[in-house]
């Protein structure tokens, strides 16, 4: 069985706030806000949302672990660990940034409209951005306070919904949306046991509700051997063509916090296997200080 005691006992040395007890929620996205991972996870989105957004019938995208949507980089929690300095800040203001990274920059300064990095917005709030009136948007969030916050943030907004709610059991409420075509977002907060497990069973579940949507789930690098035996159990689940994404800036032995994460596509859009390397490689230049990890995109299925 995969766990996740790894990941979380190097997260726990940076935030202090994440304890490995199952069944609890400990994880608080603040922390970590603007990240490594969250500049690979987000710049993916926009990608994946700009392609539903190509044809004119509208779409629907649940958010299964939401977070807040907005994150003041000046917050206590934020100060602490400064994880977005080794993320977000080393892109912002970057004159060279490739096209396609464009639209995720976008978003981002649409919340720091002074050109001064305050605020980093999270997957709800890029994805609100990327999308037409038209498209609906719904938001799981487990945490009660995180969901209250998330649901004044987006008081008033048409076709966006907020739902304290699993997200895991979420996909059984809202999956087929009646729209027939979207993304399913699973960025689950790997603060339990057998999270690795949890989101395989997600990605089946997904597929049989709702056979042509997308679905991506965000994952963070562990041991080698850990990592293998993720992409087994995936290569295993029946789904359809599906393509691994993954940016490591740090070598295998790092400990500090993740080396790097990844990101799995099922049902990818049309060209993400050709647009994603040279995007990932910009990032991985421009993220990774030591010049150590890499960059991956392969395809775990092929159709
Ligand atoms: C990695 S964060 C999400 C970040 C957000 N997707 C973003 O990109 O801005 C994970 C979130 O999931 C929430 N969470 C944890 N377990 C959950 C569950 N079973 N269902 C829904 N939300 C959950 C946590 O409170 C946390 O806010």
């Amino acid at each position: 069985m995969l766990t996740t005691g790894t990941f979380q006992a190097a997260r726990q040395r940076t935030c202090g706030a994440c304890v490995l007890i199952p069944a609890m929620l400990s994880y608080r996205h603040q922390f970590h806000a603007g990240n490594v991972a969250d500049v690979f996870k987000h710049a993916m989105l926009t990608r994946l949302l700009l392609a539903l957004a190509k044809k004119d019938k509208p779409f629907c995208v649940l958010d299964t672990h939401a977070g807040v949507g907005l994150y003041d980089l000046s917050h206590p929690w934020s100060q602490k660990t400064e994880e977005w300095r080794s993320g977000i800040a080393r892109i912002w203001g970057r004159k060279d940034v490739p096209e396609s990274l464009v639209p995720y920059l976008e978003a981002i300064r649409a919340d720091n409209p002074d050109g001064q990095l305050r605020r980093y917005p999270g997957s709800p709030r890029i994805a609100r951005r990327l999308m037409r009136d038209t498209d609906r948007l719904v938001l799981c969030e487990l945490n009660k306070d995180d969901c209250a916050a998330l649901k004044e943030l987006f008081a008033g907004v048409r076709h966006t919904a907020i739902h304290n709610k699993d997200g895991f059991q979420s996909l059984r409420a809202f999956l087929p949306p009646q729209e027939r075509r979207g993304l399913t977002f699973i960025d689950a907060a790997f603060d339990q046991a057998d999270e690795f497990g949890r989101v395989v069973r997600a990605a089946k579940e997904a597929y049989s509700r709702f056979a042509t949507g997308m679905t991506a789930i965000w994952y963070p690098l562990m041991a080698p051997s850990a990592m293998d035996a993720f992409a087994r159990s995936l290569r295993a689940a029946g789904l359809p063509k599906t393509l691994q994404l993954e940016l490591t800036v740090h070598p295998e032995n790092w400990t500090e916090h993740i080396r790097g994460s990844g990101m799995i596509v099922v049902n990818p859009p049309f060209g993400l296997d050709r647009e994603a390397p040279p995007l990932l490689d910009w990032l991985w230049q421009a993220l990774s200080p030591e010049k150590a990890g890499g960059t991956r995109c392969e395809w775990l299925v092929r159709e």
